[in-house]
């Protein structure tokens, strides 16, 4: 494939030990057009920059001398019992990074036993990715022009066998990606949409004269709150939100009965300007109550980032570039090695704060800025 420049390492070198460091290898393993439109957030990147400045912010309190004979990092999602509190977070067009992309990111994920959220946009289909899990998988649901079109997206997940749908609402537009315009990306035609292959050509957008563009035309796929409510009477798979940064978003979801929210700006690739997702998360948290699941992702880089946003709320976390780039530079070997190094972040920041189980790690934990 023309747009993959190294063949994948088939051994992790001594320098990689962080996903800071794959953050780095992986300029080398692809164009830089590509990496601009990954690592890139939207216009000055405000946003994509403090989501990680937020973690960092945040300070660890030591605990010492604690019992740690029946330490566990097992936790409960939608009544099932998983052994680290995260998942995949849901990325398009994995292709892009490597030849077996999503089959790849996969066979790491089933060997580490940690779930999947799969994109719309995978370039593997659902159903071809189904196939090869051993672990759960969630299927990520951007709404498509036609209720018909979504209804078949997410039937095809339920017969394939997947948990949950997720539907992404923080872009129903594509955010302004500076960085990826000035470098000149464009998704290569190579890498296809495997989910959509039978979408019909987008119509010419035809508006009156008065009608905006943005607001009639490129809107035209995105949900309202009715058509979470139509979802709910099409599916039986628990629905959960990505997206979420206000409390009374979140307050309108549990009134609605769904299962979850993630509380993300989608890597600072949207609105540039919103929170950091980790900021939002408190509120988010109080607003709902215990009961509804609440996830968050943006700027998730350390094992110690995820026990940040446990301690804040959160019952999960996705992790999302940081694999991405472990897949560029070795594959599933990358994120299995990737993934394994953010469980043992996890469990050292467990030990040295005194926090045996999930359910130990509260605010009491952490120094707020
Ligand atoms: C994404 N994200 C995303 N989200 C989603 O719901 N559907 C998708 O297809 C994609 N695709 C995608 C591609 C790329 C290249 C990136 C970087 C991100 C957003 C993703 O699920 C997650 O919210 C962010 O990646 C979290 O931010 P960090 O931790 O990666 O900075």
């Amino acid at each position: 494939d023309s747009h993959l420049i190294l063949p994948k390492l088939d051994h992790i070198p001594a320098h990689i030990v962080s996903a800071g460091d794959y953050e780095q290898a992986a300029q080398d393993y692809m164009p830089e057009n590509i990496y601009a439109a990954i690592a890139g957030g939207s216009a000055d990147e405000l946003t994509l920059r403090e989501n990680c400045r937020a973690f960092e912010s945040i300070e660890l309190i030591p605990a010492i001398l604690q019992e740690f004979s029946s330490a566990s990092t097992a936790t409960t999602l939608l009544d099932q019992c998983h052994a680290l509190p995260f998942l995949l977070a849901p990325i398009a067009h994995q292709q892009l990074v490597h030849p077996e992309g999503e089959l790849a990111t996969l066979a790491a994920a089933n060997a580490l036993n940690i779930p999947m959220v799969c994109s719309t946009l995978a370039s593997t289909s659902l159903e071809d990715v189904a196939a090869q899990a051993e672990v759960p998988l969630w299927f990520q649901l951007y709404f498509q022009e036609t209720r018909d079109a979504t209804l078949s997206l997410v039937k095809r997940a339920e017969q394939s066998g997947y948990r949950a749908i997720v539907v992404t609402v923080d872009a129903p537009l594509s955010g302004l990606r500076n960085r990826a315009q000035r470098a000149g990306y464009v998704l290569p035609s190579a890498v296809p949409s495997a989910n959509l292959v039978n979408k019909p050509a987008a119509p010419p957008i035809s508006l009156a004269p008065d009608q905006s563009l943005i607001l009639h035309g490129l809107m035209s796929e995105a949900p309202t709150w009715s058509d979470i409510e139509w979802l709910q009477q099409h599916t039986h798979l628990p629905i959960i939100v990505k997206g979420v940064l206000s409390p009374g978003d979140a307050v309108r979801c549990r009134q609605l009965g769904l299962a979850g929210v993630v509380v993300s700006n989608h890597g600072g690739r949207t609105l540039d300007g919103v929170p950091a997702s980790i900021r939002a998360l408190p509120a988010v948290r109080q607003a709902v109550g215990d009961d509804v699941m609440v996830l968050l992702d943006s700027g998730i880089r350390r094992g110690s980032d995820i026990f940040k946003a446990l301690a804040l709320g959160a019952d999960a976390v996705l992790i999302g570039r940081p694999y991405l780039y472990a897949l560029a530079v070795a594959g599933a070997l990358g994120v299995a090695h990737l993934l394994r190094t953010l469980k043992e972040e996890l469990e050292i920041t467990m030990a040295l704060t005194g926090c045996p189980t999930i359910d130990s790690i509260q605010a009491n934990r952490l120094n707020l800025p």
